[in-house]
């Protein structure tokens, strides 16, 4: 078992009139499945809370914009016949199934965040602004036939009742088809110490063998696994019908069996606090001001967790214009649209949002040309001053 204390939720960005008002706080709890090595939260908050209208965007990245369009080229070239149905679960603003509008195919985006399906409908991608469970997939089947591809990024983790939507998926995939799930894996959670991607959204972190022991329960088997490096290490595993799993799965099930060491995740944890706020309270003792970049889930729990007052940074700039004006839940950094740097110009900028490092960086250039600091988090939780 591991904790991070009480949390505010991670994407509740706080509006002016919210600051003075109390905040929920609620367990931050995960603990591992000593059967098949899944790892979960031991509490469960309510979805709909979380997830009705959605802070998160996937277009505001380049990166992950481009990052969904190859998954999903790629695997319409090997699963999906012209004029075959593409489901994607969890189609955020539509940017993934967008990318796919000259294919000869037919698409449906799933999300129950009203304001993303709104703007995937903007976008002229079909979204059904609802939750994906057994009984949508058979109104779609009913609807629109069975799909040939099936997609869900980055939501498997977000999601409670995991069998209800597997016999959605099993009812809704045609016999040929494939079920591709991408999602961090938790292997990398562990020996990377992201602590921070540890949220009240994801319910459940992943490796292939629990993916394995979990499609197995519906008839379904992995036929293809492979390592992506977007979200700190990912898996892209891929799904069909059928009974047990490919030989090539076989060394990622080997790596899954070996024990996770706690202890020493939580002394790295808290390592890379101490070096974190040493860091901070030197720079303010010094008189210099940092600000975040990237006010992204992970930078709530990280400066929860680390207990990063304003007075260690005041501001955390961030391109997603729902943010801005906003606060960060707990720690009330005030979010701003990212030019206020050459405005503002504090001495340091600090970037929390880790995993998009490569496409911040360049945005940074002139800032750093006229004599700003730019650091960033690695992904052992270390601080990269290059
Ligand atoms: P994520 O870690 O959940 O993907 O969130 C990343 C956050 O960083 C999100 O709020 C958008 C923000 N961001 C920027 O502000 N500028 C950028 O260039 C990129 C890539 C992300």
């Amino acid at each position: 078992m591991f904790t991070l204390g009480d949390q505010p939720l991670a994407n509740a960005f706080l509006t002016p009139e919210q600051i003075d008002e109390p905040e929920p706080r609620y367990p931050l709890v995960v603990r591992e499945c000593a059967d098949c090595g899944i790892i979960q939260l031991k509490h469960v908050i309510n979805a709909a809370s979380m997830f009705s209208d959605y802070a998160f965007v996937t277009g505001i990245s380049q990166g992950m914009t481009a990052h969904f369009a190859e998954l999903m080229r790629e695997n319409i070239d090997w699963h999906v016949p012209p004029g075959g149905l593409v489901v994607e679960i969890g189609s955020n603003d539509g940017t993934a199934l967008a990318s796919i509008a000259s294919h000869d195919v037919r698409r449906l985006g799933i999300d129950p965040a009203v304001n993303l399906s709104d703007i995937a409908r903007s976008r002229g991608v079909p979204a059904v602004a609802q939750f994906f469970t057994e009984t949508l997939a058979e109104q779609v089947v009913a609807i629109h036939g069975q799909a040939s591809l099936i997609v869900a990024c980055n939501v498997l983790g977000h999601i409670d009742d995991l069998d209800d939507v597997l016999r959605g998926v099993r009812h809704l995939l045609s016999p040929k088809g494939a079920f591709v799930i991408e999602v961090p894996c938790a292997n990398w959670l562990i020996s990377r110490t992201e602590y921070d991607t540890i949220y009240h959204e994801h319910l459940s972190y992943f490796a292939v063998k629990p993916l394995s022991a979990l499609v197995a329960r519906h008839g379904l088997k992995i036929t293809r696994v492979e390592s992506q490096e977007v979200h700190g290490g990912s898996i892209r595993v891929t799904v069909q019908h059928g009974i047990g799993h490919t030989h090539a799965v076989v060394p990622w099930f080997q790596g899954d069996s070996i024990p996770r060491d706690w202890v020493a995740f939580r002394q790295r944890c808290e390592d890379t606090r101490e070096h974190l706020v040493g860091w901070l309270t030197r720079a303010r003792d010094d008189g210099r001001t940092v600000f975040g970049y990237g006010a992204s889930a992970k930078a709530t729990v990280r400066l929860n967790y680390c207990g990063v007052s304003t007075d260690l940074m005041p501001s955390i700039v961030d391109s997603t214009p729902g943010k801005q004006g906003r606060f960060v839940p707990g720690t009330r950094q005030s979010i701003h649209d990212p030019s206020v740097i050459d405005t503002l110009r504090p001495s340091d900028v600090l970037i929390l949002a880790w995993n998009h490092n490569l496409e911040i960086r360049p945005k940074l250039a002139q800032y750093v040309a006229s004599g700003g600091r730019v650091a960033s988090l690695t992904t052992t939780g270390r601080l990269n001053h290059a």
